[in-house]
């Protein structure tokens, strides 16, 4: 796997970058989506899939002022970029075309996905690479510092984790963006969120209490 997972720190909705299977359960069940261009998308993505996709770790947040995860339905996948080396960090916009994200790739091979709202003010988050061990993510506005590795706060006001953006990798090297979370959310309960409403069998086998209970009654209808 392409993404290490060893995160130093557990963030209060648990370990965003332990949870592969469940990105990988969002690939595919993006196919069964409504829209036409997440249909083709992910049928993108799950094409290389089959040709030996390695899903890449998981990153999150959780936002406050122009709040990711707080979009209506399921987001679109988004191809981030071609190739992100270890060192390398590159903004973009997601899940909509006002919200700024940025993905880092650590020295260890750990892709980490960010909002890039502070959670003070909404001042823009930047990628300090140079400073600690493994970099920052830096609110310039009043001195915010995020861990870049669970979003956590590490110094400022901002009062709550950056929320993450889940990222996969494709086995060409290709990072993409499939799904939100909010502040402190595992990334179980951001997907179960997302997809509640999808009509989808991965919410239940994802275990989402909703999608649960809709088995359920499809079980007694039989
Ligand atoms: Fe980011 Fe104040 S807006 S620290």
């Amino acid at each position: 796997m392409s993404v290490t997972e060893q995160p130093p720190a557990q963030p209060p909705g648990g370990d965003p970058h332990q949870e592969p299977d469940l990105a990988r359960a969002a690939l595919h069940d993006r196919i069964a989506a409504d829209s036409l261009t997440t249909r083709r998308d992910y049928l993108r993505i799950v094409a290389t899939v089959s040709g030996g996709l390695a899903v890449g770790g998981l990153g999150v947040a959780a936002g406050v002022l122009p709040r990711h995860g707080d979009t209506e339905g399921v987001p679109e996948p988004k191809k981030v970029t071609d190739r992100l080396l270890p060192g390398q960090s590159i903004s973009f916009r997601y899940p909509g075309e006002e919200d700024r994200a940025v993905a880092v790739r650590l020295t260890d091979g750990t892709l980490a996905g960010y909002s890039a709202i502070c959670t003070h003010l909404a001042c823009a988050v930047l990628w300090r690479k140079e400073r600690g061990s493994e970099g920052e993510l830096y609110c310039p506005c009043h001195e915010g510092v995020f861990d870049v590795r669970t979003g956590e706060v590490t110094a400022g006001p901002p009062p709550r984790p950056l929320p993450r953006v889940l990222l996969t990798e494709e086995a060409d090297g290709s990072v993409w963006a499939v799904a939100t979370a909010r502040s402190g959310e595992s990334t179980k309960d951001a997907l179960c969120r997302e997809f509640k409403d999808s009509d989808s069998p991965v919410a239940g086998r994802l275990g989402c209490r909703g999608a649960a209970v809709q088995d359920q009654n499809q079980g007694e209808q039989r």
